[in-house]
């Protein structure tokens, strides 16, 4: 299997900091080409051997504008305990409802554009219902709960130009944590 070649931006790009596009449809196919590689990518840096071979960090969601590309469309493919993953393209989402209960990933985020040792924890909602696109404009709802729910809101951050990290209080990393449940 070959690497998908994405060059993925680091933070000191500006442009992760800028506000995607909502996308009009039908998407074209160069775009979805795109989405495919990305999924890929993620399936492959999720391979322990495969990771060692390319010097890849694991990852589980991938945004547009990651890719210099300021589109609202990431990808997400999560690993089933089968080694199968799960798998979603999502266009131009919106978080229609959402839990009172929150939670944070005990390890912290991770997140493909931050190269480097990030302390602290981000305040995420427990459950997420959200509406979104499909390639052919197609209007579609899911319900994403506990880790694929963090990385829902992680994903849709970028494409408000935020990052994990900036959801971080540097003078009070830890900020609130017995108040949520760690993931
Ligand atoms: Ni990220």
């Amino acid at each position: 299997m070959k690497l998908p070649a994405l060059k993925i931006l680091d933070e000191k790009h500006k442009i992760l900091h800028t506000k995607s596009k909502e996308v009009s449809f039908p998407v074209d196919e160069k775009t979805q080409a795109l989405c495919y590689d990305m999924i890929k990518y993620l399936e492959m840096s999720q391979d322990e051997k495969i990771a060692e071979k390319y010097n890849l960090r694991a990852g589980m969601g991938l945004a547009f504008i990651q890719l210099g590309i300021p589109k609202r469309i990431f990808v997400i493919a999560n690993e089933n305990e089968d080694h199968t993953f799960e798998e979603h393209i999502i266009i131009n989402p919106k978080i229609i409802s959402q839990s009172e209960e929150m939670v944070y990933v005990g390890e912290g985020e991770g997140c493909l554009s931050v190269n480097r040792e990030v302390e602290g924890i981000v305040p995420r909602h427990a459950r997420i219902n959200i509406e979104y696109y499909d390639f052919a404009g197609n209007k579609k709802t899911m319900r994403a709960r506990e880790d694929l729910a963090v990385a829902f809101q992680h994903e849709i951050d970028h494409l408000n130009g935020i990052l994990f990290v900036d959801l971080i209080d540097p003078k009070n990393p830890f900020k609130d944590m017995e108040n949520m449940r760690e993931l």
